[in-house]
C-alpha cells in the first residue's frame, strides 16, 4: 500500500528544489505526496535558519504535529516525523532536546541518505541525527528521474553553499562551502526537464553567479557559458537565474544579458544597503559605487532590465546617514520589485555580537516602512509603465476567476488573463491593460476567438 508523504516547505527557492527531490528519493520507498499532514504517514518540515521568525515557527509547527502523531498511534498507525532544511543543520541537537517526537534531524547536505535514515527511524531505536557535510555530492547520488512533472517554470539548483560569509548571514554555516554541480549534469537534467514539458528553467544556487562548475572541456564554466549551453537546448524558451552576488558578476555573464535571447531581462542583485560603511561592516566586498556601475554595465547590454534586490534596515551600527544612503541609492537604481527586511541578530554570525551597536527595534521598523514606501512606490510604477503593451507571458496557473490563467511576465510579475485553459503551459502574448500593486491583467493577442458552445456541442 502507497504511505502518504507531507512536505512543508519554509524559505527559499534551493528548499523548494530540496523538497522536490526528496519526494523522488522517497518515492521508492512507497511515499506519495499529499497535500495535509493530517493522516500522513511521513510529515518533513523543510526549514529555514535565515530570520529569528523563520527559524522559531519550526517548535510552534512541531507542537501541532505532535498531536496529529499521537491521533496516528491511536489508530495503531505511524506518523515518521522529520525536520529538514537549515534549521535542523543549524539547531539538531537542539531540536532533538526540545522536541523528542521528532524521528528524523537531517541538513541540506544528506537528503540522498533518506532510504537509510527511514530505515533506521522506523526500527525505532531513537531519534535520527544527520547534519554532517558529507564528502560526496548529493547530486550525485539522487535518483535521475523525477517521478514527478516539474510543470512548466521548474527550479535547477546548480550550485550550493556560500563561502562569501557576509558578517549577518547563517547560509554559510547552513549550506556549507560553495560547491558547483558539473556541467554535463545540469544540462541532463534540463533536457528532462524540457523533455517533460518545461519551458522555463530558473538556475538557483546560494551565489548562483559564482557557479564554476566543471565543463565537458575539463576546464571550470562560468555561469554565463553554463546559460548559452543551456540555451541550445531545444524547446527551452526562458532561462533565469538567482541568487546572485554583486561580486561575481563577470564579464561574460553581463554579456550574456545582451546576447542571449532566453535569458530573461530581469535579474534579482542584493545589495543590502546604501552606505559604503554598513557595506564594509556586512563584508560584501564592493561599495555602493561598485554597484552602480555594475548596474550601468549591464543596462548598457540590456536596456529593458528590470532589477530586484534586497534589503536590510537597522544593521549593527546604521546610522541616519547611513539609512539615508540606502534611500539614495533605492531611488538612483530604481528598482522593479525588491525584498526588505529588518535586520535579525543570528547565534553564531559575527554581527550578532556587535553588542552595543544594536539598533533599537523601533528604529529598525521606522526604516523598514521607509524603504518599503519607496520599493512599492517603484513597483507600482514600474508595472503602470507596462500599460499598453503586449509582452509574452508564460501561463503556469490557475487564477482565482472562473476561465482565468495565471503566468508570468518576462520581468517576474504575475500576470492574469482569461483564456482558454489549453494555453497553460505556453506562452502568450498578452496586451497589458492593468496595473496592481504586485500584478498586472490583460487580454491575450493573436488568439482565435472563443466561440460559444451551444448546448448540443456541450452533449457531444
Ligand atoms: N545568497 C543571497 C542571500 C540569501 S538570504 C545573497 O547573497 O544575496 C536572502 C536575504 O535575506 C539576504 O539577501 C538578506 O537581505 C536577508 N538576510 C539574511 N540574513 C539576514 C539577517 N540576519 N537579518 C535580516 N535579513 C537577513
Ligand atoms: Fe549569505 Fe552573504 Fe552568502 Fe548571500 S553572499 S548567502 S548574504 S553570506
Ligand atoms: Fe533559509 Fe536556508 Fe534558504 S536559511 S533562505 S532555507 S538557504
Amino acid at each position: 500500500m502507497k504511505k502518504k508523504l507531507f512536505i512543508k516547505t519554509y524559505g527559499c527557492q534551493m528548499n523548494v528544489y530540496d523538497s522536490d527531490r526528496m519526494v523522488d528519493v522517497l518515492a521508492p520507498l512507497g511515499y506519495e505526496p499529499t497535500n495535509t499532514p493530517e493522516g500522513a504517514d511521513m510529515v518533513i518540515l523543510n526549514t529555514c535558519h535565515i530570520r529569528e521568525k523563520a527559524s522559531e515557527k519550526v517548535y510552534s509547527e512541531l507542537g501541532r504535529l505532535r498531536v496529529m502523531q499521537n491521533d496516528k498511534a491511536a489508530e495503531g498507525g505511524r506518523m515518521v516525523l522529520a525536520v529538514a532544511g537549515c534549521v535542523a543543520q543549524a539547531e539538531g541537537a537542539e531540536i532533538m532536546m526540545r522536541a523528542p517526537h521528532v524521528d528524523m534531524v537531517f541538513g541540506p547536505q544528506t537528503y540522498h541518505q533518506l532510504p537509510e535514515m527511514v530505515t533506521r527511524a522506523v526500527r525505532g531505536a531513537g531519534g535520527v541525527l544527520n547534519t554532517d557535510f558529507p564528502t560526496e555530492s548529493k547530486f550525485d547520488l539522487l535518483p535521475e528521474e523525477g517521478t514527478r512533472h516539474h510543470g512548466p517554470a521548474a527550479f535547477l539548483s546548480v550550485q550550493e553553499g556560500c563561502d562569501k560569509f557576509c558578517t549577518f548571514c547563517v547560509v554559510p554555516y547552513t549550506r556549507g562551502s560553495e560547491y558547483s554541480r558539473p556541467v554535463a549534469q545540469v544540462l541532463a537534467e534540463a533536457r528532462r526537464m524540457v523533455a517533460g514539458g518545461t519551458v522555463e528553467i530558473t538556475l538557483l544556487g546560494q551565489n548562483v553567479n559564482a557557479f564554476h562548475g566543471e565543463g565537458p572541456d575539463g576546464k571550470a564554466w562560468g555561469l554565463g557559458r553554463l546559460i548559452r549551453a543551456l540555451a541550445e537546448i531545444d524547446g527551452l524558451q526562458r532561462i533565469r537565474y538567482t541568487t546572485s552576488h554583486p561580486r561575481d558578476m563577470d564579464d561574460d555573464l553581463i554579456d550574456a544579458h545582451g546576447s542571449v535571447p532566453q535569458l530573461m531581462p530581469f535579474l534579482h542583485l542584493p545589495v543590502q544597503s546604501g552606505s559604503d560603511r554598513i557595506l564594509a561592516a556586512m563584508n560584501r566586498k564592493h561599495t555602493s559605487d561598485d554597484y552602480r556601475r555594475l548596474i550601468d554595465r549591464l543596462r548598457a547590454r540590456q536596456p529593458d532590465l528590470a532589477l530586484s534586490s534586497d534589503f536590510i534596515t537597522g544593521f549593527p551600527g546604521e546610522t541616519d546617514q547611513d539609512f539615508a544612503d540606502t534611500l539614495r541609492l533605492i531611488s538612483d537604481v530604481g528598482y522593479a520589485q525588491a525584498y526588505s527586511f529588518k535586520y535579525s541578530a543570528r547565534p553564531g554570525t559575527p554581527a550578532a555580537s556587535m553588542g552595543d551597536r544594536q539598533v533599537e527595534e523601533s528604529v529598525k521598523d521606522e526604516r523598514l516602512q521607509a524603504v518599503q514606501q519607496l520599493l512599492n512606490a517603484q513597483q507600482v510604477a514600474f508595472n503602470q509603465g507596462l500599460i499598453g503593451h503586449t509582452i509574452g507571458v508564460l501561463f503556469d496557473r490557475v487564477g482565482k476567476l472562473e476561465g482565468q490563467l495565471l503566468g508570468r511576465s518576462p520581468f517576474m510579475q504575475s500576470v492574469h488573463a482569461v483564456v482558454p485553459s489549453h494555453l497553460m503551459g505556453r506562452i502568450v502574448d498578452v496586451h497589458i491593460n492593468g496595473a496592481h500593486a504586485n500584478s498586472l491583467s490583460g487580454d491575450a493577442v493573436g488568439l482565435p476567438p472563443v466561440l460559444p458552445v451551444t448546448p448540443a456541442e456541450a452533449v457531444a
